[in-house]
């Protein structure tokens, strides 16, 4: 194990990856958790737990407020636990006082991507009731002009188009462990 990994170890914050619907932040989240030795979470999932049903299910229950609601109760009750890596819904970041508490308490991840690549991974998987439209490309596109000033926030970018698990992950190890470095100092 190298230095940088050593040092990343000794994180006491969590790791927190923010970023649009199919940029890859689920798949980097377990590698960085994998990598760390930290427990991994994905937000979409712990809320699906509680309600005890898919995210379309309870978009077509309760409708996408409650879910809001639930996911930045969920959220903020992780950035709670100390160490960890979590992975958040797209939108999350839009409420406010989740995104501030995200940008002040973790060590903040965008995973980004274009268009092109999240439209190609979200046709694949119909648990994304935002995209259930007959131009989900317009609606990206919308959604992505609105958040890009908040994803813009983070403390680190990973992009996920340049590499799936090899030199953009060894860069964010990298980068964590420097945050880790001067966290300790
Ligand atoms: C959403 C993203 C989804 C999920 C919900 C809404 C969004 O999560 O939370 O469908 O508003 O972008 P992923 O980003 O994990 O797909």
């Amino acid at each position: 194990m190298n230095d940088k990994i050593m040092t990343a170890r000794n994180l006491e914050k969590p790791i927190v990856l923010i970023g649009m619907m199919g940029s890859g932040k689920t798949h980097f989240g377990r590698l960085i958790a994998q990598k760390l030795g930290l427990d991994f979470f994905d937000s979409d999932s712990l809320v699906e737990e509680k309600a005890g049903c898919s995210v379309s299910e309870i978009f077509a229950r309760w409708g996408e407020q409650k879910f809001r609601d639930v996911e930045a109760s969920t959220i903020k009750e992780h950035l709670e636990k100390g160490a960890l890596v979590l992975a958040t819904g797209g939108g999350a970041i839009m409420n406010e006082s989740t995104a501030d508490e995200i940008f002040n308490r973790s060590i903040s991840i965008w995973v980004k991507a274009d268009i092109e690549t999240i439209l190609a991974r979200v046709s694949k998987n119909s648990n994304r009731p935002l995209l259930a439209v007959e131009n989900p490309r317009k609606v990206l596109e919308e959604l992505l002009e609105k958040r890009t000033p908040i994803y813009k926030r983070a403390m680190l970018k990973l992009d996920s188009a340049e590499d799936r698990s090899g030199a953009a992950l060894e860069n964010i190890l990298n980068e964590i462990a420097a945050h880790a470095m001067t966290d300790q100092a």
